[in-house]
């Protein structure tokens, strides 16, 4: 195959919808300051920064990361909504998974990784409250809302604060996230003719831009495990994303796990699937204000960056980390594995007029349907030392499609 040769992704224009709600002026303001602290650390990486490089900054750079800052992020006047900010049906049902690891571990403590609003945290803690529920959140402004939402002194669970894993002894419980890892930065790539190029980003003097060079070693290892595994070679000219972290994030979470599980709940799907041949240009998705487009370089700082999560690369660093696969599953499956339609049904009895029962079948459809929520999200147990089924995957589970 000829080399596809030299290529820009995205030339860096920032190309909006008329009809897209403008950022107001203290908001550009802001996306101009962290567009010059990116600028200075391209300068000081002689012009060129990974895209993982890029994507952590602009997502996380201390008090001007689209996570650190201020900006409204979840619900309907934010950008994009999440399972637990659609309904409570959601927590109630990981409550009650929550609820059986912890009984057959005899364990006492929840840990939530990125808790975002709070809104899953507060749904579990009213189900069932564990002894302990534990919030590990990166983002300082986040961490000031959920204290506003969750108030120590008002629940019954004992809850606190934690900036990292590193911060938490072992323990014998659950640790659970939904859509974190999916904010973890990725490298993008591009398959060449003679290898592996890595798609960075450089400032073309009036934008940001993606372009690509030669990847380095740990990238193109990373590259040719995927497609060692998958038993088939990537054609030149495939772009995709790898996240280079996943393998240290999840082996730091499990040296902290005794006994019990982790449950990641995210927008994913197998290896194959992911790097799929019709899926030549990735999963990178931004959002902003409830439209999803591809361009990483819009409003810096004022969109999110996302891209899906390989659930075959995510078990494998589980099991690297010693823990079992013990459960994967389409979020639809999983919620019913849990007992959504019960909770539903005793929802809908309670309900007062027949506006509450319409809200609750709209939440429903969101959750569950395969348009909406209910196949693009999985869910994946990995577990230590617990020897008992997981009901969240009692209904179905894709385990062997890994
Ligand atoms: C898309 S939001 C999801 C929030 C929330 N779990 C929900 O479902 O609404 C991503 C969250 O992951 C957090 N996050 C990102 N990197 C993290 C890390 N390394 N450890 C813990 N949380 C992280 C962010 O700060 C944010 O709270």
């Amino acid at each position: 195959m000829p080399d596809p040769g030299p290529f820009i992704l995205h030339n860096g224009s920032v190309i909006v919808e008329s009809s897209w709600p403008k950022p107001d002026r203290d908001a550009q303001k802001h996306s101009e300051r962290l567009i010059a602290h990116l600028r200075l650390q391209i300068d000081a990486a002689d012009g060129w920064m990974s895209f993982a490089d890029f994507m952590r900054e602009t997502l996380y750079a201390p008090g001007l990361g689209y996570y650190s800052a201020g900006a409204d992020k979840f619900g309907e006047a934010g950008d994009f909504i999440t399972a637990p900010e659609i309904s409570s049906l959601f927590g109630h049902c990981v409550a009650a998974q929550c609820a059986g690891i912890l009984e057959h571990v005899g364990g006492d403590t929840i840990v939530e990784a990125g808790a975002g609003s709070g809104a899953l945290a507060a749904d579990i803690i009213s189900e069932f409250p564990p002894k302990k529920y534990r919030i590990v959140e990166v983002s300082a402004d986040l961490r000031a809302r959920q204290q506003s939402r969750i108030k120590p002194e008002d629940v019954a669970a004992d809850v606190d604060w934690l900036n990292g894993p590193e911060e938490i002894d072992a323990f014998n419980g659950v640790i659970i996230g939904n859509e974190v890892i999916d904010a973890l930065p990725v490298e993008r790539f591009r398959i060449t003719a003679n290898g592996v190029d890595a798609v960075g980003v450089v400032w073309n003097g009036a934008a940001f831009s993606s372009i690509t060079r030669p990847a380095e070693e740990t990238l193109i290892a990373a590259v040719r495990e995927v497609e060692e595994q998958m038993g088939r070679s990537l054609p030149p000219g495939y772009c995709s994303e790898i996240r280079p972290q996943l393998a240290a994030f999840i082996a730091e979470w499990a040296s902290k796990l005794q006994r019990g599980a982790m449950i990641w709940i995210d927008y994913g799907c197998s290896r194959a699937e992911y790097y799929a041949s019709d899926r030549d240009q990735g999963t990178l998705m931004c959002h902003y204000r409830h439209r999803a487009h591809d361009d990483p370089f819009m409003y810096p700082g004022l969109q999110d960056i996302t891209a899906w999560v390989d659930f075959s690369a995510l078990a494998q660093a589980g099991t690297s980390a010693g823990l079992t696969l013990s459960g994967y599953a389409t979020q639809a499956h999983f919620l019913l594995g849990c007992g959504i339609d019960q909770r539903y049904d005793a929802m809908r009895r309670e309900a007062e007029d027949e506006s509450r029962v319409l809200e609750l079948n709209e939440q429903l459809r969101r959750l569950m349907m395969p348009g909406e929520m209910g196949e693009r999200f999985r869910v994946m147990a990995l577990t230590s030392g617990l020897d008992h089924d997981l009901i969240g995957f009692s209904f179905r589970d894709l385990s062997a499609t890994l």
